[in-house]
């Protein structure tokens, strides 16, 4: 079987390094990307024995200056950072962040050697004339032109995230995700898309089987080592 990506975001939660460094021992997670907040980068960066990569949840569209609270791509590769999360669907609803901000982050990230995780994806439909799926099909292409214009996919990864399967414990159906990312990979030709909302226990195995998935971006699951570890493991049995 393929190796699927496993994308932890802890979001604003603190999770506990020595556990991860326990459950992982001396074993091989080269697979895995772990987000921490911005405090706990450089615990995390002791992980890379490990072969964890190194992500970060947020990045300016600045270089430096009178950006209060915000942290720079520059610095973030400083602090050890391979990955970046960006445009995910909290930062858009709680931050206000629009999609050309998202677009000016990306190539922030790419510039200083960041591969950015570029997060889309659909609220539910209200429109009775059109299948859930249809609604996803064309919002999050409608997305990744604004979010990705000018920009070398090639260096991008994407994560399709059904805004109403996040937190909520309502996954999308197989099928749906199935569409979806085809459509994603059809359009925008890129190598990985990962998919996020309510991945865990109960679904991981079917949502990895699923051909054009490479991986998952993961909230709530990640605040526990063991399990990540556990659905790793029990993939690579396959
Ligand atoms: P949950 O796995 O908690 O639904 O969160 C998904 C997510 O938002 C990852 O970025």
């Amino acid at each position: 079987m393929k190796k699927f990506i496993f994308a932890c975001n802890f979001k604003m939660n603190n999770v506990s390094i020595e556990e991860y460094k326990r459950v992982m021992g001396e074993d091989d997670y080269s697979n895995v990307i772990l987000c921490p907040n911005f405090c706990q980068l450089y615990q995390y960066a002791e992980l890379k024995k490990n072969g964890v990569f190194l992500g970060a949840q947020n990045v300016s569209e600045y270089n430096n200056g009178a950006y209060t609270g915000e942290t720079s791509a520059d610095m973030l590769k400083n602090a050890g950072v391979d990955f970046c999360i960006v445009g995910h669907s909290e930062r858009k609803k709680y931050n206000f962040e629009t999609l050309s901000q998202t677009n000016l982050k990306i190539k922030k990230l790419i510039e200083f050697g960041i591969t950015p995780i570029v997060c889309v994806g659909e609220e539910l439909c209200n429109n009775e004339t059109m299948s859930q799926t249809e609604y996803a099909k064309r919002y999050v292409l409608v997305e990744l032109k604004e979010i990705l214009q000018d920009i070398d996919i090639s260096k991008v990864i994407v994560a399709y995230e059904p805004i109403w399967a996040i937190g909520t414990g309502k996954v999308a159906g197989i099928e749906h995700i199935k569409e979806v990312i085809d459509a994603i990979k059809k359009y925008a030709e890129v190598e990985f898309v990962l998919y996020g909302g309510s991945f865990g226990e109960s679904n991981f195995e079917q949502i990895a089987a699923i051909d054009c998935v490479d991986g998952a971006l993961i909230g709530g699951a990640s605040l526990k080592p063991e399990l990540i570890c556990k659905m790793k493991k029990k993939l690579e049995e396959k």
